[in-house]
Formats: structure tokens, sequence, C-alpha cells
């Protein structure tokens, strides 16, 4: 793991796949080490809150993360950034990628993302691969690139029984609880979504309880057995800063208001 501090990390692609939806591409060359299901911090502005991203794939010097636009970090990415100020990672401990058999993974919203990392790494350990996405109104982000991937991939509005050597599921605490409580007793690896600040256990926010004991997701996670995570501790306190992240959403919304009348007013 490498923490660089105070360069700016240009993003040399930027693609909108839908208007809660983008990848970008960061030139950061310390990630090019990242193994299967790690992330990175990336953060915009000095004062723009980090963001934990699942690194979807490494190309040489670059990075790409798929992101949800969902509050105010993630809108500035895609209305604003050129590039970053701050990247660290990769951060976490790897996914065990090994011979299963059949893997089957559930997938939310940006889930896909570390989906297809860890499908890559499990592709050349011989397992079969299977993705079930949940989505209300039928979107699947990088549904290509998943079919290249996973032998199977549906879209799917409620989550269901399967047989499968291994679970996997990603990109929503409730669908983890859910996958979880629909297939006891299937051995399922899942990632827990928490906030996360510093990335190296110093400020406790990321807290999990795993067996009863507590447990960091940034440097013990992101990944856990499914079983054993508190899902209700973890989402009734994820869901504390919803208030606030919707009220940062706001206001930086009427800031690009007002920067874009006082440009539509300098053309008149
Ligand atoms: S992010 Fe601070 S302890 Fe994990």
């Amino acid at each position: 793991m490498v923490y660089n501090l105070h360069l700016m990390y240009p993003i040399t692609e930027k693609q909108i796949l839908r208007e809660d939806y983008l990848l970008i591409k960061l030139r950061a060359s310390h990630l090019k080490h990242a193994k299967a299901g790690q992330y990175a911090i990336v953060q915009y502005t000095e004062l723009s809150e980090p963001l934990p991203l699942s690194i979807l794939d490494v190309e040489g010097e670059e990075a790409t993360f798929l992101i949800k636009v969902v509050g105010r970090s993630t809108l500035e990415l895609k209305e604003e950034a050129e590039s970053v100020f701050y990247v660290a990672g990769p951060l976490g401990i790897p996914f065990p990628a090994k011979h299963y058999g059949k893997v089957v993974f559930f997938t939310k919203d940006w889930g896909v993302s570390p989906a297809i990392n860890i499908a890559n790494h499990l592709r050349k350990e011989n397992n079969r691969l299977e993705l079930y996405h949940m989505s209300e109104d039928g979107f699947l982000p990088l549904k290509e690139r998943l079919e290249s991937v996973f032998d199977k991939v549906e879209i799917l509005e409620k989550v269901i029984q399967v047989n499968a050597d291994l679970l996997v599921s990603a990109g929503s605490n409730r669908l983890s609880r859910e996958v979880e409580l629909i297939n006891r007793g299937t051995k399922h690896i899942a990632m827990v979504n928490t906030h996360i600040l510093d990335g190296v256990g110093l400020c406790l926010v990321c807290r999990v309880l795993v067996d009863g004991n507590l447990r960091l997701a940034c440097t013990d996670g992101p990944w856990f057995p499914a079983d054993k995570v508190d899902w209700e501790n973890l989402i009734g306190r994820e869901d504390l800063f919803l208030e606030q992240e919707k009220l940062a959403l706001e206001e930086y919304k009427k800031i690009l208001k007002r920067k874009e009348l006082r440009k539509t007013s300098a053309e008149v």
C-alpha cells in the first residue's frame, strides 16, 4: 500500500454511462499492484469527502472506477473534476481468489465493479461464474463487460435461492443481508459498505461487528463472511449519515445552479 499526498492525479477519461453513473480512468501508478477486490480512497479536493471506490481494473499506470452518483462528492467528480487531489491504495484485504466450483454473484448499483474485478481473477482458477444484478428499472451498468467475463448474467427484482459453492455479494448492505437470509447455509462472502475516512484504522468510522468482535472495514475488510456480520447494527449506523448527505447534496446543487446562472449571464 502506498500513500501519495499533495499530488494531483489526472482523470484521463470520463465516461457518463447514465445521469447517475460514470466511469473514470485515473492516472495513479501506485495502484498497479492491486489484487482481487481491493479498493482505493479518492478525494477530489482537500475539502471533499474521501470516497472508498472499488478498483474495476488497472492497466499500466491507469486505474478505472465505476461511480454511482449518490451524493455531493460523487456529483463533484461527475460535474467538475479533471484531476483529483488524493488517491490512496490499493487498500483492503484481497478477496480469496481460488477454485470454488460454481460461484454466484449478487450485485446492486456499483457492486458490478468489484464483481468484474474478482470474476477476472476467479476465471483463471477455473470457476463457473454467474451474476444476478438487482435493478428496479432494468439498468445494468457495464453490461457488455459483465457478459464477457460471466457465464450467465441476469437482472432480477428480488433475491432468489440458488445452488452454488460460493456466493458473493456487493453494492448494498441490505442486499447482502437478504442474500444471506434467503441462502443460509451456503458459503457467502460479502463486501460491507461503510463510510471510510483515513483507511488505516485510526478513526473507527468503518467499524463492523463480525462474529461479535469489532473489525474495521478499511483494514480487515471489505470482504467478510456474510453469516458472521451483524447486518442490523451496520445498516442502522450507516443510515445515520443519510440526512447529512442529503443536505450536503442539496447545498452543492445550489452552488452548481449559481455557477450555471453566472455563466449564462456572462454569455448574454
Ligand atoms: S476508515 Fe478509519 S478506521 Fe477505517
